[in-house]
């Protein structure tokens, strides 16, 4: 594996690659890896013949100056992680290599971007878009992986590639969890000791709302699933929504078609976790 940190070094060795026809996966992350990321990195090369990682905690993504300064920085620790991966370029620039302008760049996503995440972090999504586009146009993958814990960001960034027309296909990954059911997240390691106890409540309560379902009305599994959340003190819901897996807008009966994930936001102290589970298939 080896570290390229300007655009221009990264083209030149994948120019080559490129010519020879190989299909190349990418895998674009912020750092503070754990087995989530692994697991991309895995699927990547399983499908494709090269894997490019990036690390770079995008700035233009962070709507909370400090959410941005104390977002887990540990590039050496990532390093040593992914030197066991089938991971064969590693690129991890600096902000003006990425940005050597501001990016005034303006996407509509519509509905997608201002329901949930985006409705409480404005400006997020766009900052995604920004940069997952800057990237792919870096790297010219032929397929990408996210995972599916982010699930709007999976949305928009595959109605950013329509939008495009990129020749890229997002493949969607599951979602790893720790033993006792909390999705792995980089945020993880932020938790103190008294908020990561309780945060595994999140999945079980995830997984007690697809139990429910046709037992209790959508509206009742909402309430349910915040109030035995916030009953814990520690944790705070941010939003629970129960929405449709394409367009996002809200379900309001289980007889609507389509497949219904509940989509939840929660705040265990400073620290904000966001889950998701399918609950219904029609
Ligand atoms: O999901 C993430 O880690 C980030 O939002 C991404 C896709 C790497 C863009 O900065």
């Amino acid at each position: 594996m080896k570290l390229y940190t300007t655009i221009t070094s990264l083209q030149n060795a994948l120019k080559e690659e490129h010519s020879k026809g190989l299909k190349i996966g990418f895998v674009p992350t912020m750092g503070a890896l754990h087995q989530g990321h692994l697991s991309l990195v895995e699927t990547a090369g399983s499908m494709c013949d090269i894997v490019v990682v990036s690390i770079f905690v995008n700035p233009t993504q962070f709507n909370d100056k400090n959410d941005l300064a104390n977002y887990p920085r540990t590039l050496e620790s990532d390093m040593n992680l992914l030197a066991t991966t089938r991971c064969e370029y590693f690129f991890s620039p600096a902000v003006e290599e990425v940005y050597p302008v501001p990016d005034t760049r303006k996407f509509d996503f519509g509905n997608l971007e201002t329901v949930m995440e985006g409705a409480f972090r404005p400006g997020h999504f766009n900052g995604v878009a920004q940069v997952v586009s800057r990237l792919f146009e870096i790297v010219l993958p032929d397929m990408a992986f996210f995972g599916r814990k982010d699930f709007q960001q999976m949305a928009i960034i595959k109605d950013m590639v329509r939008q495009l027309n990129l020749p890229i296909e997002i493949v969607p990954c599951d979602i790893i969890r720790e033993k006792d059911g909390l999705a792995m997240s980089s945020r993880n390691k932020l938790l103190l000791p008294e908020y990561r106890n309780c945060a595994p409540l999140i999945y079980q309560n995830l997984r007690d709302a697809k139990y429910l379902v046709n037992l209790k009305t959508v509206q009742e599994i909402k309430d349910y699933v915040v109030n035995q959340i916030n009953a814990t003190q520690l944790l705070r819901v941010e939003y629970f929504e129960i929405v449709d897996d394409t367009t996002l807008m809200s379900v309001e009966s289980w007889s609507e078609t389509g497949t219904k994930v509940g989509c939840i936001a929660v705040y265990a102290g400073k620290i904000r976790l966001i889950d998701n589970i399918i609950l219904d298939i029609n």
